[in-house]
C-alpha cells in the first residue's frame, strides 16, 4: 500500500469516528436538546488543547449481529486537554453510538485515562450520556464496570473525579458517577437512574417518569446525589470550567490562589448563629 492509500484510508477512518452513530441519531441528539460528545468535548476544553486517544478502537463482540455494526471509537471518545490552561483527562460518551453504551474495549478505554490522571496527578472529568452495560456484551460489559468502580476508589482522594450527567444515564453509567466528588446535571434533558421508565414498566408494571425517576430535580432536591444542575448542555459545561479553577489538581497539590479584596480576618456574625445551640433542633441545610 502506497503512502498516498495509507493517508486515504486514515482520513475515512477518521471521518468514520467522527461522525459517531451517523447523521440519523446525530440529528436525534440535537432535536432533544443534546449537544454530540465531540462538541461538548469542544466547548469544555481550551481551544486546540484536546488530544483524542484510541480514536479507532472497535468492540470485540461477535454476538447478535455487532460483528457487522463497528463504529471506530466505539462509543466513548477519551483522551486529554486543558481548562484554562490546566491539564486534565476526560470521557465522553457518545449516546449516538449503542447509546453511549459501554463494551469491553469501551471500559478499556476509559480505565486506560483514569490510570493515566492517577499517574499525572490531573482530574478526570466524565462527560456521561450512556445507556450502561451493552446488553449485546453481557457480562464482559460487567467486567468492565468493575475495572472503572475499582478506579474510581482508588482515585478517590487522590484526584478529583467530576461527573456531568448529560443524558439518559442507566445502570453502570450512574454507579460509577454517583461514586464520584461532584456530579453536576443538566435539566429536563439528564436522568440518572438503575434503568429507564420503560424497562421499570415491563418489570414491576409501575408507570414513572424519567424526571421523577432520576431527573436533575429529583437528584439535587430529593436524593441529593446531584450537587450542581443547570439549564442546559452549554450552561452546565461553562460552570464545570469555572468549577475546575477551584481545585487541586491533586491530594499533594494546594488549591489555586487568586488575590481578593475580601480580607481573610474579616468577621463574619452570622456564622454564630447559623446553626442552633441546641443539637437536638433541625436546620436549613
Ligand atoms: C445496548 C443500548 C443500551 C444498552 C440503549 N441502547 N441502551 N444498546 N445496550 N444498555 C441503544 C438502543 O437500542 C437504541 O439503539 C439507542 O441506544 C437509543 O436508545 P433509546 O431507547 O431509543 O433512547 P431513549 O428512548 O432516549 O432511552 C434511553 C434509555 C433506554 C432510558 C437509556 O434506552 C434504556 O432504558 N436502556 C436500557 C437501560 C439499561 O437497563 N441498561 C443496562 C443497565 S445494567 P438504536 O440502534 O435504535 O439507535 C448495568 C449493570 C452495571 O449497567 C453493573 C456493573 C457491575
Amino acid at each position: 500500500m502506497s503512502l498516498k492509500d495509507m493517508f486515504e484510508r486514515l482520513e475515512k477512518r477518521n471521518a468514520e469516528a467522527e461522525s459517531g452513530g451517523g447523521e440519523k441519531r446525530v440529528a436525534r441528539q440535537h432535536e432533544s436538546g443534546k449537544m454530540t460528545a465531540r462538541e461538548r468535548i469542544n466547548l469544555l476544553l481550551d481551544e486546540g488543547s484536546f488530544v483524542e486517544m484510541d480514536k479507532f478502537v472497535t468492540h470485540r463482540c461477535l454476538d447478535f449481529g455487532m460483528d457487522k455494526q463497528k463504529i471506530p471509537g466505539d462509543g466513548v471518545i477519551t483522551g486529554f486537554g486543558a481548562v484554562n490552561g490546566r491539564k486534565l483527562y476526560i470521557f465522553a460518551q457518545d449516546f449516538t453510538v449503542f447509546g453511549g453504551s459501554l463494551s469491553g474495549a469501551y471500559a478499556e478505554k476509559v480505565v486506560k485515562i483514569m490510570d493515566l490522571a492517577m499517574k499525572h496527578g490531573v482530574p478526570v472529568i466524565g462527560l456521561n450520556d450512556s445507556g450502561g452495560a451493552r446488553i449485546q456484551e453481557g457480562v464482559v460489559s460487567l467486567g468492565g464496570y468493575a475495572d472503572i468502580f475499582l478506579r474510581n476508589t482508588l482515585a478517590s482522594g487522590v484526584v478529583p473525579q467530576i461527573s456531568v450527567i448529560m443524558g439518559p444515564c442507566a445502570g453502570g453509567a450512574v454507579y460509577s458517577p454517583a461514586i464520584t466528588d461532584f456530579i453536576f446535571m443538566v435539566k429536563d434533558s439528564s436522568y440518572m437512574f438503575v434503568t429507564g421508565p420503560d424497562v421499570v414498566k415491563t418489570v414491576t408494571h409501575e408507570e414513572v417518569t424519567a424526571e421523577e425517576l432520576g431527573g436533575a430535580m429529583t437528584h439535587s432536591t430529593v436524593s441529593g446525589v446531584c450537587d450542581r444542575a443547570y439549564e442546559n448542555d452549554v450552561e452546565t459545561l461553562q460552570m464545570v470550567r469555572r468549577f475546575i479553577n477551584y481545585l487541586p489538581a491533586n491530594n499533594r497539590q494546594k488549591a489555586p490562589f487568586r488575590p481578593t479584596p475580601d480580607r481573610s480576618d474579616r468577621m463574619e456574625m452570622s456564622l454564630d448563629t447559623l446553626i442552633p445551640d441546641n443539637p437536638n433542633m433541625p436546620y436549613d441545610m
